[in-house]
């Protein structure tokens, strides 16, 4: 039989497992994030996670760019710059502490989605949820391998520096950074919205 057709086995524990992880998940920032990062099978597990996600068209909408240790001072003088583009009279302390930014996570990726284009099948809200889809089930996974994992964005995002530096074509945004690594301290579990005041049944007021 061909693997790729067999189906899950869902039962009690795999649906209490997947509640747990999901459940889980929450935002560690890079600052309470330490090394090691994930092992190179850790990353090849995470990856496959990412591309796992729903793709209409398999138009592939999204990638992720991993910006190694060697790059990370790179990095840092983009964020400098593009702390300059839109502060001129940012001062030193305020571009070293921009450059500092890009040292924080163990293993950074960009999150890197096709937001233009002519394609009228599958418009730019659909290629973003996708690459959502992607960078979500990534953090499942990173959080099953009992990593931390944060989305971190910032004005950056947009700029000039950061956009050539790293390349983008000129119709994809740079949606988030993903960062990854141990866990210095684990944040209390916060608030999240009740089912009941996020999904509705149409026609029951
Ligand atoms: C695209 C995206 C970008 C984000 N960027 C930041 C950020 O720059 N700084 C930050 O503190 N949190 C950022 N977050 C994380 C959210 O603040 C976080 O998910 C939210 O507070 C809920 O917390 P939780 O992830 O622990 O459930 C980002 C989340 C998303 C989806």
């Amino acid at each position: 039989m061909n693997n790729d057709t067999v189906q899950p086995h869902l039962d009690d524990d795999a649906t209490a497992w997947a509640a747990h992880w999901i459940d889980a998940r929450r935002t560690t920032l890079p600052k309470r994030l330490c090394g090691p990062g994930p092992t190179e099978d850790q990353k090849v597990a995470l990856r496959r996670a990412a591309c796992a996600a729903p793709d209409h068209g398999q138009r592939r909408p999204w990638r992720c760019i991993e910006i190694g240790a060697d790059q990370r001072a790179l990095l840092g003088e983009w964020f400098a710059q593009a702390l300059l583009e839109r502060d001129p009279h940012a001062n030193a302390a305020e571009q070293a502490q921009a450059r500092e930014k890009a040292h924080r996570a163990p293993w950074l990726l960009l999150l890197v989605c096709r937001v233009r284009g002519d394609d009228p099948e599958v418009p730019p809200a659909e290629r973003l949820l996708s690459a959502g889809c992607a960078v979500q089930n990534l953090l499942l996974m990173a959080t099953a391998m009992g990593l931390g994992s944060a989305l971190t964005s910032g004005k950056a995002m947009a700029s000039r520096a950061l956009r050539e530096g790293v390349g983008l074509h000129a119709d994809e945004d740079a949606l988030c950074f993903v960062n990854v690594g141990h866990v210095k301290a684990w944040r209390a579990a916060h608030a999240r919205p009740q089912p009941d005041d996020v999904f509705s049944v149409l026609g029951s007021d």
